[in-house]
Formats: C-alpha cells, structure tokens, sequence
C-alpha cells in the first residue's frame, strides 16, 4: 500500500510518501519546508502568516515530494492531520487533501498528530514486533507534554498531561527570556552542551515543578517564572554575559529532564510497562534521551526504551502516514473530515 501524508498542524510544511509491506514502513519521500525563519522575529508561531505560508508551499512541497519518491505505482490513499493543532493550519491542509483525493479518486484517512508522534517509533527499521505493551509514552512538544497509557496500538489512555505549558513551550519560553532565538529547544540544548560544570560560576538551582506529585501531571510555568526572576535580579552585564547564559540553559534543560524521567519511570512501574515510547519535537534532544536510555536500564530492567530517529520526533509527515495505515478501516467520507484543533487522543 502506498499512502501520501500531509501535516500542517503548526509551522511546518509537511507531505511524505510511505510504501507499507506487513506493518514496515518504507519512506520514498519526506519533506518539511520550515517555516522557522519567518516566526523567528515573533518569538512563536503567528498562526495566520502559517496559513498562509501552508497555501504557498503545499503545492511545492508535493511536487517535490513526487518527485523524490519516483513513484512507480500509484498511491493507495491520502493521509491527513485533523488535529490537534492550529485550527487555521489544519484547515489549510485538510483542503489540500480534500481537493487531491476528489482530483485523484483516492479515500482519504484522518490522523490525530499525538498518535502520530507516539507511531514515529514504527519508522525504525529493527522488527516492529521488538515493541510490547503495555507500553507508556511520553509524547513532548511544543504543544502537549501528555503521559499515556498504550495497551496497543489505537487504545490510549491519558494519564496525566500539563497543567499549563508544554515541555517545548517552556524550552520555547525560557530561550526568549535569554535572548535566544526561536525555536528554544535546539538553542537552549546546543548552549547547554557547550556548559562545563568546573565554570560553574552561579550555582543556579531551578525547581523541578510537581516532580514529587502523586499524579502523572506537569506544570513548567512556574520554572519559566523562576527563569524570568532570576534573570531579572542579575545586572545587563551578567545577563547577556555567555557565562550566565550558558549556565542557565544547562539548568533548565536539566530541570525539564529531571521531572520528564521522574514521571515516566513512575508511570511504568505502575504501569508494569514493557515498553517506553518517547514522541515529539523535545524528544530530540540528546541529552534527554541519553538520560532516558540511562534511566530505563538501571530503574526499569524488564522495560525498553524506544526513540525515533531526531528527524521524526518533530513534525513530519511520515508519522502521520503510520497513524493512516493503522486506522486505514475507520475511513470517513471526506465531507465528514473537518479540523479538530483540541483533538485528543
Ligand atoms: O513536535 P514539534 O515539532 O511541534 C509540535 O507539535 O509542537 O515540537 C516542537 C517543539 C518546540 O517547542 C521546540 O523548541 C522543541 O520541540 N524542540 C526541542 C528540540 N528540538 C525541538 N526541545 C529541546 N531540545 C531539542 N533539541
Ligand atoms: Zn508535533
């Protein structure tokens, strides 16, 4: 089967190209055309410029697609994300997709983006069968931080989520107190990186909001108020200084991590969990998922941890043409398909 994807529930511009044979998914094309650049100055996606920008590159972005897949046989299906997302975006592609199944006489399949995060994990190339449930899934992006129980695919349980930022949200937030650019995650984490304990010069000591909390929730706006505070109380020189700077995005990606670990372990144990899936744009970063990897081995010796490959943790097109193909039967008539912005999973 060969199914066309599209995603455009934020910033990106996506459509991928899967062949599916038995569950594995072979990838002809994949493309993102990244709208970064123009959200930079706004700190943040600026929905109505995404819309516009989706209009402009999706025709484009599936030429290209095209032609990178060097099609032999026809396509089988359309895949689309109706949500969550942002409405005017999803809006926009859903269209698309609508007018090119008419045009193309193919069925189309909703997608729900949070699914699509956690079935990233089926686009590795090792045997499928290595995932076991039940399985807990941290799915962290710029938009959700969500806990979820997965007794197998298309049964998803919500055990706790946040209670006010995203994980990414907070990355997002906290570069922009710092002066850093958009997206915060890649500039917080490649600022961290260059951070070595011995110039240690502060001693920041963030909080870990909820960490010892009995739910599976999260809260980070309270991390992002300590940032801000902190930042305020320190002179210009010192704020803008490299030193300062650098410190305090190693103490915030840690103190992110800390309360990520914490929560999934404890879920897992509850849980009995065979598996952990990790899903979404803050999933790429390496120090997260070293520490994962780490935690789950010691702590969780019955348990694996699986994480996509950098590229499909944030948005892509080729998740989305995984979620399709698992809820290939639950078709709706492409009248019936409409944009779900607070769609949950
Ligand atoms: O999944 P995604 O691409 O879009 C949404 O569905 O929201 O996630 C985007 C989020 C942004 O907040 C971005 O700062 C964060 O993922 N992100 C990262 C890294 N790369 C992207 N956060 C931490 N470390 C990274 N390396
Ligand atoms: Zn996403």
């Amino acid at each position: 089967m060969i199914i066309l994807a599209i995603d455009t529930s934020c910033d990106d511009t996506c459509i991928a190209i899967l062949e599916v044979k038995k569950e594995k998914f072979k990838i002809l094309s994949n493309v993102v055309s990244s709208q970064v650049k123009l959200h930079q100055k706004y700190g943040g996606v600026y929905p109505s410029l995404a819309k516009r920008e989706h209009r402009k590159n999706l025709e484009p972005v599936l030429k290209k697609a095209l032609k990178e897949a060097n099609l032999l046989k026809k396509v089988d299906a359309i895949a689309i994300t109706i949500g969550p997302g942002l409405d005017p975006c999803l809006w926009t592609g859903i269209n698309f997709a609508k007018a090119l199944a008419q045009e193309w006489k193919l069925p189309l399949i909703p997608a729900n983006h949070i699914e699509a995060h956690i079935l990233a994990n089926w686009l590795i190339t090792k045997p499928n069968n290595l995932i076991k449930f039940p399985a807990i899934c941290l799915v962290i992006s710029g938009g959700h931080s969500q806990l979820i129980l997965m007794k197998k695919i298309g049964k998803y349980k919500i055990i706790g989520e946040t209670r006010d930022d995203a994980a990414g949200e907070c990355f997002d937030k906290t570069a922009r107190i710092l002066g850093l650019s958009y997206p915060g995650g890649p500039a917080i984490a490649a600022l961290a990186k260059k951070f070595k304990i011995q110039d240690s010069r502060f001693k920041l000591k963030l909080p870990r909001p909820m960490i010892n909390s009995k739910d599976y929730d999260f809260s980070f706006s309270g991390l992002k108020t300590a940032v801000l505070y902190d930042f305020k109380k320190r002179s210009k020189k010192i704020r803008t200084s490299k030193g300062y700077v650098k410190e305090m995005a190693k103490e915030i990606q840690q103190a992110i991590i800390d309360v990520l670990i914490k929560k999934t372990i404890k879920a897992a144990k509850e849980y009995k969990a065979k598996s952990i899936l990790l899903g979404g744009g803050v999933t790429a970063n390496n120090e997260l998922r070293k520490q994962m990897k780490e935690a789950v081995k010691k702590q969780l010796p019955f348990a694996i941890c699986h994480l996509p490959f950098t590229n499909f943790c944030t948005d892509n097109a080729a998740m989305v043409g995984v979620a399709a193909y698992f809820n290939r039967k639950k078709k709706k008539s492409w009248k019936q398909i409409k944009a779900e912005a607070n769609l949950r999973i």
